[in-house]
């Protein structure tokens, strides 16, 4: 559906839950302040939603979290929305901690792509990163090079940070090795990213131009978000910016998302949200829920206001709001 500026609306994030196994210091640290939002809806509330969603053409899926693997049943939940009649495409957004044991299943459920966060390739700065203290950026090193063989579409999430931006010439290099889509995403001033350092994606491009001079902007379709991407003859894989604090995309934003306590959210921005689930447990009606979606979606906001922090209304942490 065409939302009240005319955007086409084709694109659901659905948080499956907003537990995470990591503590990535941008999203969810440790000792943040997190708001408990109650039970997460059940399996069956979740498809009912979708389904509701793919009657007003919403036919593309991510599973976000949180970490969308810690919840039980997570593959069962993938293959059922795969096969709701409509469904293009189901994607999903992981840390990759849990993945290598569902991969497999996953596929064999009809996933049809993953993006695993990697924000360093060294393994002190990974673990001062996200607090692991087992994983290592080789294990989803390798990880990436499994998925790519089962012939997903495969892509990696680094978050711009001090931390890593005299690394990204090696993280870019990940799509010279293996065909994955490398993304470096800016900062977003939501939760504790409000209270970090930026680092410019423009600086980033730049030398990366130097490192590929052949690098050219390509207008291919690479997935369902904001992602812009960039091609060299020498890489197998793309590189990707998502920089929505320096360029705002949301003149062609598509997406809405549902929180894990089932809450429809239409901007990333601000804390207005559908309680879906006071809804859904309340006993309404098809007709009143696809009602309750159509109207929620027809009024999402036009922009973010990260210029102006003052007036985004957002408080909670991103993996709290499904990142
Ligand atoms: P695909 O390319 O189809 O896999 O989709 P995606 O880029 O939306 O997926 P992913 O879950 O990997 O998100 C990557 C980053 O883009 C995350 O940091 C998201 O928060 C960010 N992002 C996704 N949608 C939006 C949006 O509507 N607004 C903003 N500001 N950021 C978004
Ligand atoms: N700004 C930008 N991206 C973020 N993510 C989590 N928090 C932020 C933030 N403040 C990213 C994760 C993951 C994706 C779902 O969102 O690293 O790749
Ligand atoms: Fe869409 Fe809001 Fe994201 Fe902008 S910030 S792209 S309007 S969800």
């Amino acid at each position: 559906m065409l939302d009240q500026y005319g955007r086409p609306i084709d694109y659901l994030r659905l948080s499956l839950t907003e537990r995470c196994n990591l503590r990535c210091k941008y999203c969810m640290p440790e000792g943040a302040k997190r708001e408990a939002e109650g039970d997460v809806l059940r399996d069956e509330e979740l498809l009912r939603v979708c389904a509701a969603a793919l009657s007003l053409g919403i036919t593309r899926f991510k599973l976000t979290g949180g970490e969308p693997l810690v919840r039980p049943g997570c593959v069962d939940f993938a293959r059922s929305l795969k096969a709701l009649p409509g469904v293009e495409q189901v994607t999903l957004t992981t840390n990759g901690l849990l993945l290598g044991e569902k991969l497999d299943a996953l596929v064999a459920a009809g996933l049809d792509g993953v993006n695993i966060s990697l924000d360093t390739l060294d393994a002190d700065k990974y673990r001062a990163i996200t607090g692991s203290r087992v994983f290592t950026p080789n294990d989803l090193l390798r990880l990436l090079g499994d998925c790519c063989e089962r012939g997903i579409k495969t892509k990696l999430n680094c978050v711009l940070l001090p931390d890593n931006r005299e690394e990204v010439v090696s993280l870019a290099a990940v799509a010279q090795q293996l065909p994955v889509d490398v993304r470096f995403i800016e900062l977003m001033p939501i939760g504790v990213g409000g209270r970090l350092e930026r680092v410019d994606p423009d600086a980033v491009l730049s030398k990366l131009r130097r490192r590929w001079t052949d690098l050219q902007p390509t207008a291919e379709k690479r997935g369902n978000g904001p992602a812009v991407y960039y091609a060299s003859g020498q890489l197998r894989g793309r590189v990707g910016f998502i920089d929505a604090v320096s360029h705002r995309f949301c003149e062609s934003c598509n997406r809405v998302r549902l929180t894990s306590g089932g809450r429809l959210k239409p901007c990333l921005c601000y804390a207005d949200t559908l309680d879906l689930k006071a809804l859904l447990r309340g006993g309404c009606t098809d007709g009143e829920l696809l009602a309750a979606l159509q109207k929620a979606i027809y009024e999402k906001p036009r922009a973010h206001c990260f210029d102006r922090r003052g007036e985004i209304t957002e408080e909670r942490l991103m993996g709290e709001i499904g990142g």
